[in-house]
């Protein structure tokens, strides 16, 4: 495999676990997107947001997705805004395959709402308002897929052998 593969997606809908998985699956390394961003910052995601705002959090994305193109080829999970800037998605496919994991809202809400750690759901936890930020946000993820994957009703290993099964092809 000799390019990254990024999983992008809608919050909750298993880019970590998925990603995890998959690193384990191919050997290959993963890079968290999230977690890399808040290690070099020195803060989580939402002190980034709450401090800075969305724009400066998007940058950091921006300069992230560039770096990558310098190291060895990894499974990135990517933050679930990170598609929403067409520069982004047109690095992504430069440096490697985009596989875009799905959920139904009500899934995403039971697997994130406890959590609390969703700057861009804050006062707004609820299956309608992840309904409607799916929909609106959809156009960007299915242009920057070059693959699906439904996720709902499935493990880890079911997802992560279709997802080798969709990019072998191809690396
Ligand atoms: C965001 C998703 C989060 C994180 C940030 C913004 C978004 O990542 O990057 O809170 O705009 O959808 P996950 O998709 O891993 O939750």
């Amino acid at each position: 495999m000799k390019k990254h593969i990024f999983l992008i997606g809608f919050m909750g809908c298993g880019k970590s676990t998925n990603a995890k998985f998959l690193a384990e699956m191919t050997g290959k390394i993963r890079t968290e997107m999230d977690d890399e961003i808040a290690a070099e910052k020195g803060m989580e995601v939402q002190t980034i947001f709450r401090k800075y705002g969305e724009t400066y959090f998007r940058d950091l994305e921006t300069e992230l997705i560039k770096k990558l193109a310098f190291r060895e080829p990894s499974v990135v999970s990517c933050g679930g805004g990170a598609v929403l800037r067409e520069e982004n998605v047109a690095m992504m496919k430069e440096e490697g395959l985009v596989v875009l994991l799905t959920a139904s809202p009500e899934t995403v809400y039971e697997r994130i709402h406890g959590m609390g750690d969703r700057p861009v759901l804050k006062g707004n936890m609820n299956v309608p308002y992840i309904r409607e930020l799916m929909e609106k946000r959809r156009p960007s993820y299915e242009a920057a897929a070059d693959f699906r994957v439904a996720t709902d009703g499935k493990t880890a290993e079911e997802i992560c052998r279709e997802i080798l099964e969709l990019v072998s092809a191809q690396t």
